[in-house]
């Protein structure tokens, strides 16, 4: 099946007062129309940032260095600014972790929704009071809250605002960047079975970064683990769960019931992750593997395809060379 999103050796830094910190470094990933792909990793691994460059986002003091975009087949890192305003929210949406603020506070739900609308379409005032009705209904909040300010909802009703928000258009793909972690544990459930079965019904892709490996394991087709900016295994989800390979990928499921639900620092692994501005020459991992070796300190492996995921690590490389 063709891809709905093609990234292609996606580089992104930021300029700092010590030099270029490559926050994002040789991501390749493929998103298929209607498939569930959840990013994880720790804390500060860059994923953000490459949802945002993805999205084209990015702002000074980030820079896209490298790679393509490809969306539907159309390079997005080509297109012209008022090309790449039309696309989000038509093409692909986003919904960020601070969503619930992203909310205008001055202004009425349904006036938000139709903002959105009248930027988009050519839609009529009738065709766009319906469409709102239409997507507060999706996700359970009654059409009454059209003229509802964000304080008088929930904090869940406000982030299911902007879920409707991201389906006005019914964009192919939407992207949520850790979308429930500001939620208690029940309105999380709740909102992540409704994308579930929204996704179902209309078949759009989503892109989701989390820090909760039961909502991956529960709601994701393929997972992507990062660590310091790159993509170091790739697969099935079953598969990266049942049969993880890369040494920080085990380690990260290995403390998967200490994760479950929370945030907080990944135990297990000892050390930290590497400078982005001066990192290792070698694997960025190998400075906290137990297993590294010599060639590990000295080269960088590439994510390579290991029976049914891809993975980044010589030792994987070379067990699977040897079988
Ligand atoms: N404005 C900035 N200037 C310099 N470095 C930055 C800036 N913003 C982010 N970074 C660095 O880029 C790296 C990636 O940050 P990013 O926010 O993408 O991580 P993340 O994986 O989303 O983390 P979290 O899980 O905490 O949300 C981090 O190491 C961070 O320190
Ligand atoms: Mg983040």
């Amino acid at each position: 099946m063709t891809s709905i999103l093609e990234v292609r050796d996606l580089r992104v830094a930021y300029d700092t007062a010590s030099g270029p910190a490559q926050a994002v470094s040789h991501v390749s990933l493929d998103v298929a129309p209607g498939e569930f792909l959840a990013i994880v990793g720790e804390s500060g691994c860059g994923k953000s940032t490459l949802l945002f460059a993805i999205a084209q986002l990015l702002t000074y003091p980030a820079r896209l260095t490298g790679g393509s975009i490809l969306f539907d087949g159309v390079d997005f890192t080509s297109l012209d600014p008022e090309t790449l305003r039309q696309s989000r929210w038509r093409d692909i949406s986003l919904v960020m972790q601070s969503a619930m603020n992203a909310l205008n506070p001055t202004l009425t739900i349904g006036a938000q929704l139709a903002d959105v609308c009248r930027a988009h379409t050519d839609w009529d005032d009738r065709r766009i009071e319906q469409r709102c009705a239409e997507v507060l209904t999706m996700v359970s909040i009654d059409p009454v809250h059209l003229h509802s300010y964000p304080f008088q909802l929930s904090g869940g009703m406000r982030q299911r605002a902007m879920i409707a928000m991201a389906l006005l258009l019914e964009p192919k793909l939407i992207i949520m960047d850790e979308p429930t972690s500001a939620l208690d544990v029940v309105a999380q459930r709740s909102l992540m079975r409704q994308v579930e079965t929204l996704r179902r019904q209309l078949g759009f892709a989503v892109l989701f970064v989390t820090h909760d490996m039961s909502v991956v394991s529960h709601f994701s087709d393929r997972l992507a683990v990062m660590y310091a900016g790159e993509v170091v295994e790739l697969g099935s989800t079953r598969e990266v769960f049942d049969h993880p390979r890369h040494p920080y990928a085990r380690g990260l499921m290995d403390a998967f019931p200490s994760l479950l639900g929370e945030r907080r620092p990944l135990t297990g692994i000892a050390g930290n992750p590497p400078s982005l501005v001066n990192p290792p020459r070698g694997c960025l991992f190998a400075p906290r593997c137990a297993h590294a070796t010599d060639r590990c300190r000295s080269a960088r492996p590439a994510l390579v395809e290991v029976d049914a995921h891809a993975v980044r690590c010589f030792l994987v490389h070379d067990e699977v060379d040897g079988d």
